[in-house]
């Protein structure tokens, strides 16, 4: 049996970025010692409010009733908090404890371990800080736009969505697959080629520029399907044709299809994403052997013409082969999660799509479960998990669209970002101090960063407002404000005209400060907190520390001259860490730092 049980997603190995890792490790020992050997509880340490300590212990409360039973002679939560703490191991991370009512137990980190902890990070780079997820292999399926139909923004928001969650737990150890599962199948297709052929009677004449805009080609061909009926039937057939697999519909498909390809990578490489197509048309081959087996299982039924997969909750059932005899999405999906599971081994399969096909995925996974592919409980692997999100809207508060109702075009939208970021820089003076390379490739990190950010930095379940001015602000929690942040640290460590390199091994980083110390517990809470955004899937996490991180350098800055004091090496090394988590999060969330301002 491959199912493995696994309380939580964590490796058990040693996992040396994630202190609350190491702090939940000293609970458990003491935990262990203080309970009678019939209970055992995890630990769960969570942060705690500056006032009281760094982390805290939580488990008194719902232990106290536990052990009630055990006729242990505890009088309140307070006891079993004290003994928990009583319990704990020396450890040179801790510099002293408390118990507080009703039974927190709360730790103060020791300074001398954290200076050394950041100092280790600097020398041995942040990769040490990197978690390790217990998941090998994990397939993220985003983007998949559909072949000329339409690449709207929410094919935008699944890119940059799915293009963080990727990158989050490549840096936690997993092997991602980037899968862009496109639209390049179906009834569509049969439409497309007809009126391919008929405008272009001499196939050699069709390329991209004689096609010109796909999309209005598919409106066009659309239109003449919908009242053209010797048109649409013709349609029909070239389906037929080009799934039965004749050359001529099959390398019609394919021109098509590349046209669209091209399109698509355009907005790929500008976003810098990095994706590998294996597209509906892919798993055709593997639907009739999945679906014969689903019915040699007995799941698959016949109702009312069509083959279908009645699942418990829900009023219609999963269609699986529509009456005309043909796949559909769910057939397709089918198919490519028998893949990911069985041919690609993949143990997390995730799927950015809006929410709107939340519904899909529910049944899809559930006729998964019943067909024994997947564990039926959640907290086991192989594990699917559908990501949904909401949908963008416009200032207005309606769907985003253009003025001319027309879907957005993405590249525009990207075109315009960068256009008003230039143009902020040139208002800045950048135009004369920089060369034209500098001044484009700042543009673009801060335009293209801005729409990123705005997108990642919301809970992704809501829908968010699209609007340029607010996200190309330099200030609040914006990509712009941020990117400046950094930028400006950097500027700090060149004017002090030190050799940073050489001071990470000869300087000694010391934490006196109290906003020394504020940043640098932050600093410390960087892979635990990468590590629970990897679990939950969710990049507003990072985003949230980010902005965070900010504000605790800033605060530092302000009360602690750098360069000129007798401190200065050790703030130097502050700055650099700082720069080096903050570099790290704009890579994880596919934003391109820069480095003056
Ligand atoms: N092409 C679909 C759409 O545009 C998204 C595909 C998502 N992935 C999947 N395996 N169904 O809505």
């Amino acid at each position: 049996n491959h199912h493995s049980p696994l309380s939580s997603a964590l490796a058990e190995e040693e996992n040396m970025g994630n202190v609350k890792k190491q702090l939940s490790k000293l609970f458990a020992v003491s935990l262990r010692e203080m309970l009678p050997p019939q209970l055992n509880a995890e630990p769960l340490v969570a942060s705690c409010v500056p006032k009281f300590g760094d982390y805290q212990c939580n488990n008194a409360m719902s232990l106290f009733s536990k052990l009630k039973g055990t006729n242990s002679n505890y009088q309140n939560p307070l006891a079993v908090g004290q003994a928990i703490q009583k319990n704990l191991p020396f450890s040179e991370m801790i510099e002293s404890s408390s118990v507080i009512k009703p039974g927190f137990v709360n730790v103060f980190l020791s300074n001398k371990w954290m200076a050394e902890y950041i100092q280790k990070m600097l020398v041995n780079g942040i990769e040490s800080w990197a978690p390790k997820l217990s998941v090998k292999r994990a397939v993220v399926d985003f983007s998949s736009p559909n072949i000329a139909k339409e690449l709207h923004v929410g094919h935008l928001r699944s890119t940059i969505i799915g293009d963080s969650l990727a990158r989050m737990l490549e840096f936690s150890n997993v092997e991602v697959l980037r899968r862009n599962h496109v639209g390049d199948w179906g009834t569509q297709f049969g439409m497309l080629i007809e009126f391919l052929f008929e405008k272009f009677p001499n196939i050699e004449d069709v390329n991209e520029s004689a096609i010109g805009d796909l999309q209005a080609f598919y409106k066009e061909s659309k239109k003449r399907f919908d009242i053209d009926s010797e048109f649409k039937e013709r349609a029909q057939q070239a389906v037929v044709r080009l799934q039965g697999g004749e050359p001529k519909y099959r390398h019609a498909w394919k021109q098509i299809c590349d046209i669209s390809r091209r399109e698509f990578d355009m907005v790929y490489q500008r976003l810098r994403v990095q994706l590998e197509e294996k597209g509906e048309s892919f798993y055709n081959p593997y639907i009739p052997g999945v679906l014969e087996a689903l019915t040699q299982q007995r799941l698959v039924e016949e109702s009312e013409g069509a083959s279908v997969i009645f699942i418990e909750g829900y009023d219609v059932p999963l269609i699986v082969v529509k009456s005309d005899g043909g796949y559909n999405y769910a057939s397709t999906d089918l198919a490519a999660l028998w893949y990911r599971l069985n041919e690609e081994k993949a143990e997390w399969i995730i799927y950015v799509t809006d929410a709107g096909q939340n519904q899909h995925f529910e049944m899809v996974f559930k006729a998964a479960k019943l067909a024994g592919w997947l564990p039926s409980a959640d907290n086991l692997y192989p594990k699917v998990t559908h990501v949904g999100f909401g949908v963008l809207k416009g200032e207005d508060g309606k769907r985003f669209r253009t003025r001319s109702t027309e879907v957005v075009r993405l590249v525009d939208l990207l075109d315009e970002a960068k256009k008003r970021s230039k143009t902020a820089l040139v208002e800045r003076g950048k135009g004369e101090e920089w060369t034209e390379d500098e001044l484009e490739q700042t543009a673009e990190a801060i335009g293209y960063g801005a729409v990123k950010y705005a997108d990642l930095k919301n809970n992704r379940m809501t829908d968010y407002i699209f609007n340029f001015d607010q996200m190309l602000n330099d200030k609040g929690n914006t990509a712009v404000y941020l990117l400046y942040a950094h930028a400006r640290i950097c500027s700090i460590i060149r004017k002090s005209g030190r050799d940073i390199e050489e001071l990470k091994n000869t300087a000694k980083l010391v934490l006196d400060h109290p906003d020394e110390r504020f940043l640098a517990l932050h600093l410390l809470r960087f892979s635990e907190t990468v590590e629970e955004a990897c679990i939950n899937l969710l990049p507003s996490a990072i985003c949230e520390y980010l902005y965070s991180l900010s504000e605790y350098f800033t605060k530092f800055y302000s009360n602690c001259q750098v360069v000129g004091s007798t401190e200065e090496t050790s703030r130097l090394l502050l700055c650099e860490a700082t720069a080096l988590v903050m570099r790290k999060c704009f890579f994880l969330l596919g934003i391109v730092p820069v480095y003056k301002i």
